[in-house]
């Protein structure tokens, strides 16, 4: 069934707010921190299916900036399921995935950081999908960083006060080379962006589903590719 699927407009881009692991896992009467284990899963499967659709880039929402207010055995347990991750990515070099983490990676503990710099490296020459892991990431926080850095072009005298554009701000954002995002789907539903991928959602289609992350799979996925398939994109034209 997954090869025969077609379809005539594929996004270059994809974003995915996975959320819903928490209300999953509470329904079940289970801990939260079992949903977000299940949310692991799902995500390893978005991965492999986006790919086999040939999706170019995959950013997923896996830590924002806020989700520190959590309780901190949450939040401990949440970054033992991407350590678990990234030590598998690491591993399973056979599925050819680019793998970059983006997001304020600073406030990470040493070994988290040491573990994404060697992921990213031995993944550079990887083809198959590019796949972006917003950790502690930020919108807002991102956009100021772009906006730092031109500020501080200019106050080398680098550049003038007027070339500071969008294009610029663009460039000066951890997605810098990459297209902006086409397709946003969050699961969950709540109808909301929740600080992800402000700038390069500017035309974004949206899609808002119901389903908890950590039941979403390829048909899901395929709903939502169709879905966007059907939508008219203007960009302001006409
Ligand atoms: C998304 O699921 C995972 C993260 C934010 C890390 P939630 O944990 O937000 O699940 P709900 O929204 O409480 O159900
Ligand atoms: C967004 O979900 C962040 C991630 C999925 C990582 P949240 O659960 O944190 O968002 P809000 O609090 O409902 O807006
Ligand atoms: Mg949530």
């Amino acid at each position: 069934m997954a090869k025969s699927f077609e379809i005539d407009k594929l996004p270059r881009h994809v974003g995915i707010i996975m959320d819903g692991n928490g209300r999953w896992a509470a329904h079940r009467g289970l801990p939260r921190s079992y949903g977000h284990k299940m949310g692991a899963d799902a995500f390893g499967r978005c991965v492999r299916h986006a790919k086999l659709r040939g999706i170019g880039y995959l950013t997923v929402y896996a830590f924002s900036t806020e989700n520190w207010n959590r309780p901190s055995e949450e939040v401990r347990g949440i970054m033992d399921l991407l350590r678990s991750y990234l030590k598998n990515a690491d591993n399973y070099k056979k599925e050819n995935v680019r793998t970059r983490v983006i997001g304020d990676l600073s406030q990470l503990d040493e070994d988290l950081r040491q573990m994404i710099v060697r992921v990213e490296e031995n993944s550079v020459a990887n083809d198959g999908i590019n796949l972006n892991i917003a950790l502690n990431y930020g919108g807002r926080d991102e956009i100021a960083k772009a906006a730092r850095e031109a500020a501080k072009r200019l106050m080398a005298g680098e550049i003038a006060l007027q070339q500071i554009d969008a294009a610029m701000i663009t460039g000066g954002l951890y997605t810098a080379g990459q297209p902006d995002v086409d397709l946003i789907i969050r699961t969950g539903g709540e109808s909301r962006l929740s600080n992800f991928l402000l700038w390069q959602s500017a035309y974004a289609e949206l899609i808002f589903t119901g389903t908890h992350w950590p039941d979403f799979n390829g048909e899901h996925f395929d709903r939502a590719l169709k879905e966007y398939a059907a939508r008219q994109r203007r960009m302001g034209g006409v």
